[in-house]
């Protein structure tokens, strides 16, 4: 593209961060960032994003009239690329004060870090940050007293629990992003430790139906074959975990040409994959057949010491749960006998016998480590579900109807409204319930339909 050419997103996102610049700078915290000088490259990746974000667009626009957060701290706890930082910055044009920090070590990237610093919000995010660090700018998110804050994992709402904070009482709510986020935040409410409420972002159908399954579908293939630069076809892939994302990786993996095992502990699961035409087998049989091994399953050491003698020379070794405890790397560093960074993300692992497995992006989220995430189409829907969630918590809150502690669906009124937005920016129309049909489905004396004369 010639150097004086803009995108219009890229003007657009000037102007309006021009516009929407707060009066309370002095009351924002420093940023810690990696790479400050990085941020024209930033800037042109959220606005990017942004370009692929229509609903969010739509909500940013609400937002800046009715300043729904005026007054609100949000702190937010998310992998930091171009998509979560647009999410950012629309909830400061609701009129939030709005901090964050990267929820994976390699997932940050630090241009859009620099970035979303000089677009007024406050970061403290780096790209591999050691646990340490990573405790450090949970710490600090903390200090800032969030009265609303976003979670992906559950590590920022454990941490607060760790500090026993007394003021975390008074916290609106928060909305937590992933699967294994919400499995913690039940265990803490069960023990009754969660002070305040958490809504289940990940559990809204337009969430899972969408992100789970199309997003991490596509962006763990993309992370992959960036990464490996191999071929799809004709590869066995091993998917670990028939979840919403184990079901998305194992429908691309077959799109994409390969023969899919997949691995379950779930008989209801199990029997579904087999059903949609895959292979189903334990992780002992599975070790000597697949070419790449995707866990998807959110659990630990689903593949370990006992399958790693199994595999076959080559295999490839890739995660996309949440945490990088999938793949037990404790155990195969103590039979490894060499290893080695081939490429970057790529580790070849010596065992015994010569033979040579490769570890991606060190078993942490393939997808955000090696790629750019979901797709922006796919956040979109993730993230004004995000958006509309802090915008109802405080609603409720100002009308004197606090949710209470514990764990909360989203309500389905923004599952539906966030379902219209996509519809109407994809310039799709549906039908409607005729008044007859309405009557119907809430009727239970309509029953099969009367036998007419003719019929008889
Ligand atoms: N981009 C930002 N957050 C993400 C997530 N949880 N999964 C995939 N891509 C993302």
């Amino acid at each position: 593209m010639p150097r004086n050419i803009k995108l219009k997103n890229e003007q657009d996102e000037a102007e309006r961060v021009e516009k929407t610049v707060h009066e309370e700078d002095d009351r924002r915290a420093v940023s810690d960032l990696a790479a400050p000088d990085q941020a024209p490259s930033g800037q042109k990746k959220i606005a990017w994003a942004r370009a692929h974000m229509p609903v969010l667009r739509q909500i940013e626009e609400q937002f800046l009239s009715l300043k729904p957060f005026q007054g609100e701290r949000i702190t937010i706890a998310l992998h930091l690329e171009a998509k979560t930082a647009y999410l950012a910055q629309v909830l400061r044009s609701g009129g939030a004060d709005v901090a964050i920090t990267g929820s994976n070590p390699l997932s940050t990237q630090d241009d859009v870090a620099a970035a979303l610093a000089q677009n007024g919000v406050t970061v403290y995010a780096r790209y591999g940050m050691d646990q340490a660090v990573y405790t450090s700018f949970l710490d600090r998110l903390i200090d800032l007293r969030p009265t609303l804050l976003i979670d992906d994992g559950g590590d920022l709402v454990s941490r607060l629990i760790e500090r026993d904070e007394p003021w975390a009482r008074t916290i609106i709510g928060g909305a937590e992003e992933t699967t294994t986020g919400v499995t913690r935040l039940k265990a803490l409410a069960r023990e009754g430790r969660l002070p305040f409420p958490m809504v289940a972002v990940n559990d809204a159908k337009m969430k899972h139906l969408f992100d789970n399954r199309y997003g991490t579908g596509q962006s763990v293939f993309d992370g992959i074959m960036r990464t490996t630069n191999v071929s799809i076809a004709g590869k066995t892939v091993v998917v670990a975990g028939y979840g919403w994302c184990g079901r998305g990786v194992a429908e691309r993996a077959r799109g994409l040409g390969a023969r899919v095992i997949v691995t379950e502990v779930d008989p209801v699961k199990a029997l579904e994959a087999y059903m949609d035409g895959h292979q189903v087998m334990t992780m002992d049989q599975a070790a000597e057949e697949g070419d790449i091994f995707i866990t998807v399953s959110g659990n630990i050491g689903v593949i370990g010491s006992r399958h790693f003698p199994r595999l076959k020379d080559g295999a490839m070794l890739a995660n996309a749960g949440h945490f990088d405890v999938e793949i037990d790397l404790v155990a195969l560093r103590s039979m490894a006998l060499d290893w080695q960074e081939v490429r970057p993300n790529v580790e070849a692992v010596m065992l015994e016998g010569g033979k040579i497995v490769y570890v991606l992006a060190s078993g942490r989220l393939i997808n955000l480590a090696a790629a750019d995430g979901h797709p922006a189409e796919v956040m979109d829907m993730t993230f004004a579900l995000q958006a509309l969630t802090l915008s109802d918590l405080i609603k409720r809150a100002r009308a004197g109807c606090r949710l209470s502690p514990g764990v909360h669906a989203v309500p389905d009124a923004i599952d539906q409204e966030v379902a219209r937005l996509k519809l109407k920016a994809f310039g799709l129309t549906i039908d409607a319930l005729s008044t007859a049909q309405e009557t119907y489905l809430e009727s239970w004396q309509i029953g099969s339909p009367n036998i007419t004369e003719e019929h008889k």
